[in-house]
């Protein structure tokens, strides 16, 4: 048995709730690991309030929170090649076991090593957040040189564009609330305030000519403000609004998978891809830590740390 902190129905925060739960057996393709460190993320409220169904693997009520993780394989299922018993790894569960819980199964194809000198809290931040951050890019495509703005820099997925960005010779702009300033500078971004001054102004006064590219992370009426900013409608790119298709640019196309995971380990060793980690939290914490995601206004990403030092 091991402590799990989910919900016991579809529902705002009021259905959140801690409890026992046995150690999940792995099935085919699946492997156990005892949880290090849990990545927070939209999806864990937005599973949680039952507007992505196809995401929760149909388990049982009630059913842990968390997509994300870094931890120590315990046990393999059938069909698993590439790791071991004992092996440092990270990953999505991506078939409704959740995360945040002292044990869980993750699915295999989408579990990799923790490489050497990678700490399992920047690990559990790669699954989501970091390889988001390395498709949007990469879909993109912009050449050294080239000017982007990241709408929403801030946040988990913001700041590790940026940085990213940056690390490939791209001029970066971003957009967020006075709060992220420093952060967004300090990742190398120049920074508009969308709270203090019209964005739309304030980023066509830095870069009159247009953006080569949009990295969208807000959406909706934020997204149609900022897309005409954009030399091309086509190179608007949007990770949270499927609608970005009616202002001309694309839902970014998620590649998951080991080898994909195992590049954002290599990039997040070689300090190319470098996760803002903003908050730890113990998994006793787990309702804050999940709250400051769910307000909206994150900075970076927040992690809940389960049982680090067993891993
Ligand atoms: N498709 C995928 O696989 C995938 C993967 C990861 C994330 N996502 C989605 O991408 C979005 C961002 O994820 P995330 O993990 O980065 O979220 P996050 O950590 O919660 O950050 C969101 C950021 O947006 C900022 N923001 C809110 N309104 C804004 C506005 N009008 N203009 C500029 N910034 C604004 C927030 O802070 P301030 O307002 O204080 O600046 C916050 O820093 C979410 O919708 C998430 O579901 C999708």
């Amino acid at each position: 048995m091991g402590q799990a902190w989910g919900f016991g129905k579809y529902g705002g925060p009021e259905v959140q709730e801690f409890f026992e739960r046995p150690d999940p057996v792995p099935g085919p393709g699946e492997v156990l690991i005892r949880v290090g460190v849990a990545g927070v993320n939209p999806l864990d409220h937005l599973l949680r309030a039952g507007l992505v169904p196809g995401l929760d693997g149909g388990r049982p009520f009630p059913r842990v929170l968390g997509m994300e993780a870094a931890g120590t394989v315990l046990a393999l299922g059938e069909d698993v090649d590439g790791l071991q018993v004992g092996d440092a790894v990270f990953g999505f569960a991506l078939t409704g076991g959740g995360t945040y819980a002292e044990t869980t199964v993750l699915t295999a194809v989408n579990t990799a090593r923790v490489p050497a000198g990678l700490s399992a809290t920047v690990a559990a931040t790669l699954p989501v957040a970091g390889t988001t951050a390395v498709d949007a890019l990469d879909q993109l495509g912009l050449p050294s040189g080239a000017t982007i703005l990241v709408n929403g820099v801030g946040g988990g997925v913001g700041l590790a564009v940026a940085r990213l960005a940056v690390a490939r010779g791209l001029r970066v702009v971003g957009t967020g609330s006075a709060a992220k300033r420093e952060q967004a500078e300090a990742a190398g971004a120049q920074f508009v305030d969308y709270a203090a001054e019209d964005v739309v102004a304030a980023a066509r006064a830095l870069v009159p000519e247009g953006f080569d590219g949009i990295v969208d992370l807000v959406g909706g009426a934020s997204l149609r403000a900022v897309a005409p900013l954009a030399r091309e409608p086509g190179t608007v790119v949007s990770v949270g609004d499927q609608s970005v298709g009616e202002v001309g640019g694309r839902f970014v196309e998620r590649r998951l998978g080991r080898e994909n995971l195992e590049h954002a380990a290599r990039l997040a060793l070689d300090g190319v891809l470098v996760p803002v980690i903003s908050a730890v939290h113990p998994l006793s914490d787990a309702p804050a830590a999940l709250a400051a995601v769910e307000d909206g206004h994150a900075a970076g990403k927040v992690v809940v740390e389960v049982g680090l030092s067993r891993s």
